[in-house]
């Protein structure tokens, strides 16, 4: 079996270059059907974030796809993998071009990854017209798998309205108040707290605020931390990940609200080492997420110790989303004998349930995971924080 080597470059925004070379692996011969070689190595475009405030997220996702390609001989559907990363920088200005490139110049079967919302709806209608397979491993916009739905994008994450509807009726169970709702101010932000606010107020919450803070620019959470003290809220609800929420939990703690004013999110603004930068300052917090290290089932627990020991950390749900992207990439590579466009997404219908370290999911028809949302609570546990795991939320829609 062919022994993988990985080189990473550190790219500019827009740049692509080939990250992964196999060396050893027995080639399967060429063959020729229609005119577009079939077993031969298959090129993959990976667009995440190597630079700006999600870059931890991309590297996750990096991780969590190269690690699916090494434990099975770094093969998809047969095919010896070629990996071509790109990075799609902090939206669709870097984004875009970088994911054209890789399907024009580089001539990728498929793009994998793309982080933000703003950027994969900056892409839908390049991937539509061009009739080749997005798909998305993180980006939860909601048009993208709704009103923007097209056949040739997919996604293994979640969509911003459901992983926040789920947490909805269960704050409106807990909270004692009003809640104050505060987000980034792009895509993902607003669909968050809509998602949220709409089954929060079906179940009888109460708002009593609403902010959205510079997104990618907002290091000083200082001023809207006094706004939510004034509005007298009983609970906040937020969207933050990767750096931003960082700071967001670190500050909330320093200004004396978390003992107070009980801090909801989802599950993003306390995943990964974003949780590990925050420390004890996160205890307490309560998200929703379809992942957590802590999920106690035998394939999540074989998953979590082998992902360490490659790794050196634990596993995320950046990782795990990227992962799953390429398990049914490799289950869809099986069943698409020319790699086209058409063909892939027509195997992607019939891949089945997909068995993940987050339990089994399969793609519902708008080709969005129908998944289990799970209530997790930071807790300090033998030295580290941890999203324990309370439970599925029985309001996930
Ligand atoms: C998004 O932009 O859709 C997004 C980004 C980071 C997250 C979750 C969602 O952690």
């Amino acid at each position: 079996m062919g022994v993988l080597s990985t080189v990473f470059h550190t790219l500019r925004p827009g740049t692509a270059v080939v990250l992964l070379a196999l060396s050893g692996c027995a080639g399967s011969s060429l063959t020729q059907s229609g005119g577009e070689s079939t077993a031969g190595p298959v090129k993959i475009g990976l667009l995440v974030p190597l630079s700006g405030v999600y870059a931890p997220l991309g590297e996750d996702m990096r991780n969590g796809f190269q690690f699916y390609l090494d434990q099975h001989s770094g093969k998809l559907g047969g095919r010896t993998v070629e990996v071509v990363a790109a990075d799609e920088g902090e939206g669709p200005q870097t984004g875009v071009p970088a994911a054209q490139k890789l399907v024009t110049q580089d001539q990728a079967t498929a793009v994998v990854g793309v982080v933000n919302s703003a950027t994969a709806l900056g892409l839908r209608d390049f991937f539509h017209e061009s009739k080749k397979l997005l798909l998305i491993a993180n980006a939860g916009a909601n048009d993208i798998t709704g009103a923007s739905k097209s056949d040739y994008v997919w996604r293994t994450s979640f969509s911003n309205g459901k992983v926040a509807a789920a947490l909805g009726p269960e704050v409106a169970k807990e909270a004692d108040g009003g809640v104050y709702l505060i987000a980034a101010d792009y895509a993902a932000g607003k669909e968050m707290i809509a998602g949220f606010r709409k089954t929060f107020e079906a179940a009888g919450g109460k708002v009593a605020g609403e902010k959205y803070t510079p997104f990618g620019k907002t290091q000083d959470f200082q001023p809207f931390l006094s706004a939510i003290r004034g509005s007298g809220a009983k609970a906040v609800y937020s969207f933050y990940a990767g750096a931003e929420a960082v700071n967001f939990v670190k500050q909330y703690r320093q200004f004396g609200l978390a003992d107070k004013t009980p801090l909801y999110a989802t599950g993003f603004l306390t995943e990964g080492g974003v949780l590990d930068a925050q420390g004890e300052a996160a205890v307490g917090v309560k998200t929703s997420l379809h992942y957590s290290t802590e999920l106690d089932t035998p394939r999540n627990k074989e998953f979590v110790a082998a992902y360490r020991k490659a790794y050196n950390e634990a596993p995320t749900v950046y990782a795990v989303q990227a992962y799953d992207a390429a398990a049914v990439l490799d289950k869809a590579l099986a069943n698409a004998p020319t790699g086209s466009g058409d063909e892939l997404v027509k195997a992607l219908g019939s891949v089945g349930p997909v068995d993940s370290p987050r339990g089994q999911w399969s793609f519902d028809a708008n080709h969005d995971p129908q998944q289990t949302y799970y209530l997790r609570e930071v807790k300090s546990s033998g030295g580290a924080v941890v999203n324990a795991v309370a439970g599925p939320l029985s309001g996930a829609p």
